[in-house]
């Protein structure tokens, strides 16, 4: 907003939308003749909204890693059931995948290629746009109280589908890294030899199963509980389907 004294060339151009990237834009465009009282003032204030949420790549990383994660955990439950890790813990056939040890762990091998690279173009492609820092990061502990404390009492808004509150994206962030922990315990279990640094690392091949059941175990409470919210929010949905 120009004041009164203020001069300012009468053509300021607003600077344009680059594609897929949201910018709230406020274009001042005015002239003043300074040393007269007679002024002319033209203030506009433009909101540019690109009306795209989600972009068509993260839509359909989104999508195929959501897929990807779901055979993952049925075929890896038909596994633990060949050697299960606590007798408390079963997963009944119906929610199993592959019939059988050797089926299971074919549908395990399968798939786990197209999640290992869907997930690094995601994180690649989100880091180079700048897209991954802008949505998930600025979190702190105090946004994290706040928006979780408006959550519990059911006061979170929820007006702008572009933006996600600070519980959302520590939920991204902790899942993102689960998933990160569950590659690295899988290959640790799958070339235990080959990768010794890693097994060190996860504490022995047995403490790997371990470690790579209670990534699954997170990943699968992450997952009714983003279900729930989206359920809650049905809008969201739209917004990760068609992208607005
Ligand atoms: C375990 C599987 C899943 C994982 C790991 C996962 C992970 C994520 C992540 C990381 C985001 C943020 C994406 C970004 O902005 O870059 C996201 C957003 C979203 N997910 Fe999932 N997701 C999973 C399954 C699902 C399922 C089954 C649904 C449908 C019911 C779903 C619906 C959505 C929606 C609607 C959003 C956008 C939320 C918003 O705009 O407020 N997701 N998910």
């Amino acid at each position: 907003m120009l004041r009164p004294h203020e001069s300012q060339a009468p053509t300021e151009r607003c600077p344009r939308i680059t594609a897929g990237i949201r910018q709230d834009t406020r274009c001042t465009t005015g002239y003043a003749s300074a040393g007269r009282h007679r002024l002319a003032i033209l203030d506009e204030e433009i909101v540019l909204t690109n009306p795209t949420v989600h972009p068509a790549w993260v839509r359909a990383f989104h999508w195929i890693n959501a897929a990807a994660v779901i055979l993952m955990c049925m075929s890896g439950w038909q596994v633990y059931e060949a050697s299960p890790l606590f007798s408390f813990v079963r997963f009944p056939a119906s929610i199993t995948l592959g019939g059988w040890l050797g089926g299971a762990l074919l549908w395990h091998f399968a798939v786990m290629w197209i999640l290992v690279a869907n997930f690094i173009a995601y994180l690649v492609l989100g880091i180079m746009t700048g897209r991954l820092g802008r949505t998930l990061f600025a979190l702190s502990i105090r946004t994290v109280a706040t928006d979780l404390a408006a959550a519990l009492r059911g006061k979170l808004g929820h007006g702008d589908p572009s933006q996600y509150n600070a519980v959302q994206k520590l939920a991204y962030l902790v899942v993102i890294a689960d998933i990160v922990l569950i590659i690295l315990s899988g290959l640790t279990l799958w070339k235990p030899v080959q990768f010794p640094v890693l097994r060190a690392l996860m504490g022995g091949y047995d403490n790997a199963r371990v470690v790579h059941f209670a990534a699954m175990s997170v990943l699968a409470g992450f997952f009714a509980i983003h279900v729930v919210m989206v359920a809650l929010v049905p809008r969201s949905l739209l917004t990760m389907i068609r992208g607005r």
